[in-house]
């Protein structure tokens, strides 16, 4: 589906590849658009363009790459307007904020957060859109969902999370009056509760499972929490004093990488359009129990809090905070065993369609998206054992670790 030529673009469409041409001061300009997704299930919906522009700068031939998010069917620009506006509002506003804060703070190359590079972003009502610089064109690249990830990919997600999270940290201490600002944005749960787009079907994936879960007492309190698991994502992402902004998807779609070698040496994330005010494990569950199978977890997971929790102390040490203070390690314990229902029932939901080959995933998607008259599904899949053993691989290491699956209802 992807790198697809569109070749009558919307109307909108072009409007805003020539707002983009203005901004960026190229004239004459000529384009062309692909769809922009690297995975092709996530260009199902097809809201993702790349387009290249080509036009003069100074009188030389210049070529640019961008990224456009924009929606044109009108039913689901509005299903999806709450979510375009969260990532409006964290492009337009809290990046800023945070690269201003690294500024003032001097924090040091290796602990400094890098945000995509937002050219164009609009949340007028039916002229939503948000443009990027295109980050593959700077030597980076995405990973492969069906691949395992190692200990070095993963270990560096860690700390942008810790990055991200603590530069929300430093702006609550420093600028009380800015962050009380910033959390405006994030106080409606644009994900959980309410009707959002995405949550049909999810009971379905959820159970399906659950039911090659191979631990019988884990399968039983599983089944057991169906009805309630959106009470119980929605409890996840309640705030409390220790909250800061999450990036709410971190997983490996939306993570990009530059290398020297073979050796990942740097991250930057996408799609921040369910970013929200909560508990940084809610970040860090989703994240590795998305992404991270049973080996990983076994091998890695306490080297990789540790990771974290390290990560967090220097960037808050760098802004002259303490990480005992501001979100001391008993804390972040105490938060493991509480919000990591968080990452279990997300994974639970989604790596059906994680570890599914393209076609199927492309299926699903649509099921999950509910574009229903299309489906082409019978829920068979070829990637079989990689999902039970993804599955088994979260639900071992959640147990494993007596962590809790309703204290947050309590
Ligand atoms: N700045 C960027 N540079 C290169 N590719 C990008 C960029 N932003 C997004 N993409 C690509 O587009 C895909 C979809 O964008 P994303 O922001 O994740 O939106 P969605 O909500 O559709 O997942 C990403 O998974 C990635 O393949
Ligand atoms: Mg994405």
């Amino acid at each position: 589906m992807p790198n697809r030529k569109i070749s009558r673009p919307p109307l909108e469409l072009i409007d805003i590849i020539y707002q983009v041409a203005n901004i960026v001061k190229l004239k004459d300009i000529q384009y062309t658009i692909d769809f922009g997704c690297v995975d092709d299930m996530d260009s199902v919906l097809g809201d993702v363009f790349k387009v290249t522009i080509k036009g003069y700068c100074d009188n030389q031939v210049i070529k640019r790459n961008f990224i456009m998010k924009w929606i044109g069917e009108p039913g689901r620009r509005s299903a999806f307007r709450s979510l375009y506006r969260r990532d409006f509002a964290f492009h337009k506003f809290v990046v800023p904020k945070m690269l201003e804060t690294q500024k003032r703070f001097q924090i040091i190359e290796g602990l400094r957060m890098k945000f995509p590079n937002c050219v164009l972003s609009s949340q007028d009502e039916n002229k939503e859109c948000i443009v990027f610089t295109h980050i593959l064109e700077r030597g980076y690249a995405f990973g492969d969902r069906l691949c395992k990830i190692d200990f070095n990919h993963c270990s560096l997600v860690i700390k942008a999370l810790a990055k991200l999270h603590g530069l929300f940290y430093a702006i609550q201490n420093v600028d009380k009056e800015q962050s009380e600002l910033l959390k405006v944005f994030y106080e409606d749960d644009v994900q959980y509760s309410g009707s959002t787009p995405t949550k049909n079907c999810m009971f379905e994936f959820y159970e399906k499972s659950v039911d090659v879960v191979n631990d019988p007492i884990a399968k039983k309190k599983l089944y057991n929490h169906t009805k309630n698991i959106f009470a119980i994502l929605s409890k996840c992402v309640m705030p409390d004093r220790f909250s800061t902004i999450c990036h709410g998807d971190c997983w490996i779609n939306n993570i990009i990488y530059t290398y020297k070698g073979y050796k990942p040496i740097e991250v930057i994330s996408v799609d921040y359009q369910i970013s929200r005010y909560a508990s940084p494990v809610t970040d860090l569950s989703y994240f590795l129990y998305m992404c991270a199978d049973e080996d990983l977890l076994n091998d890695h997971y306490e080297r990789l809090i540790n990771l974290y929790h390290k990560t967090l102390a220097a960037v808050l040490r760098e802004c002259y905070l303490d990480v005992n203070d501001v979100y001391p390690e008993q804390i972040l314990k105490q938060h493991l065993k509480k919000y990591s229902v968080l990452g279990l029932i997300e994974a639970l939901i989604s790596l059906k369609i994680i570890t599914a080959v393209s076609e199927e995933a492309i299926e699903m998607v649509k099921m999950r998206y509910d574009i229903a008259e299309e489906v082409n599904y019978d829920g068979e899949s070829n990637n079989e054992s990689l999902f039970v053993k993804r599955v088994n691989g979260v639900v071992n290491d959640f147990f494993r670790r007596g962590y809790s699956l309703d204290d947050v209802l309590e």
